[in-house]
């Protein structure tokens, strides 16, 4: 096993006098693909918030390279935050913001000395990588869900990250835009960035997990490799139903 570079330990969550999350720990392998499957409602896009540290465990611990998310400095939240990237399962574009000015603030967050230039030919270069043509002086109210994901997908590859987040990514999308986005995750994994992504698409499972974490009911219940579930119909089905063994 590589390093860790996430780990929950112990995790649990609740709101609102709602356990959603209850004692996960598992180790996020440093270069590592993961998906997180399960049912509708079971906790995925929860987990996958507290990995990022977007959301804190009420018990339990994450943690980043081995330091507690939630006592970073101020220097080391930044560290994280420049390394990693998400795409949420709503897209969450601000919606009072053109999609200029909202492709634009990571650049200008994490590189302050980046010209304008310099910013609009990145802008340029990532949007046509994921295949996103219409003008950018629009607010995200005026894209389909497809075409705002396909933007929050661009802000989140902006500044090269290390640690991606993706969840429910290629949802809504054609499959050609889908296809591009999932060609787009198979270059950064040959170039050994670490993914967690949200999926309900068997074959872009299959096609790029290293490991399958299930998520049921706010627990992990299984977790198995990619090569297990190329070999093994049974835990394809299981995966595919998202059901628990
Ligand atoms: N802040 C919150 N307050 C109260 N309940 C919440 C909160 N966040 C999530 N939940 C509830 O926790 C459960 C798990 O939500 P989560 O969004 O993590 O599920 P999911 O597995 O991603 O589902 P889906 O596949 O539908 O996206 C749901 O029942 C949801 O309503
Ligand atoms: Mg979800």
């Amino acid at each position: 096993m590589t390093e860790p570079i996430i780990e929950l330990q112990n995790v649990s969550f609740s709101a609102q006098n709602l356990q959603i999350v209850q004692n996960i720990s598992h180790k996020f392998e440093e270069g590592k693909t993961t998906a997180l499957v399960g049912p509708s409602g079971g906790g995925k896009s929860t987990v996958l918030k507290l990995a990022a540290g977007l959301l804190l465990p009420t018990e339990g611990a994450v943690t980043f390279r081995g330091k507690d998310v939630s006592v970073m400095s101020r220097a080391q939240n930044l560290a994280f935050r420049k390394a990693s990237a998400v795409v949420f399962q709503d897209s969450a574009l601000w919606a009072n913001q053109s999609l200029r000015q909202i492709l634009e603030l990571p650049l200008k967050i994490h590189f302050p000395h980046m010209t304008y230039e310099a910013r609009t030919a990145r802008i340029t270069q990532v949007l046509s990588e994921t295949g996103y043509k219409k003008e950018l002086d629009i607010r995200p109210s005026q894209l389909s869900m497809g075409e705002q994901k396909l933007i929050a997908f661009a802000r989140a590859m902006l500044c090269d990250p290390s640690l991606i987040f993706l969840d429910e990514w290629t949802e809504s999308l054609d499959e050609s835009a889908g296809n591009r986005l999932v060609k787009i995750i198979k270059q950064k994994k040959k170039e050994e960035k670490t993914i967690i992504f949200v999926s309900h698409d068997f074959r872009v499972i299959e096609d790029l997990a290293d490991y399958i974490c299930m998520i049921i009911d706010g627990r992990l219940s299984l977790v198995i490799t990619g090569e297990q579930i190329a070999k093994d119909d049974s835990l394809a089905l299981i995966i595919e139903k998202g059901i628990a063994l």
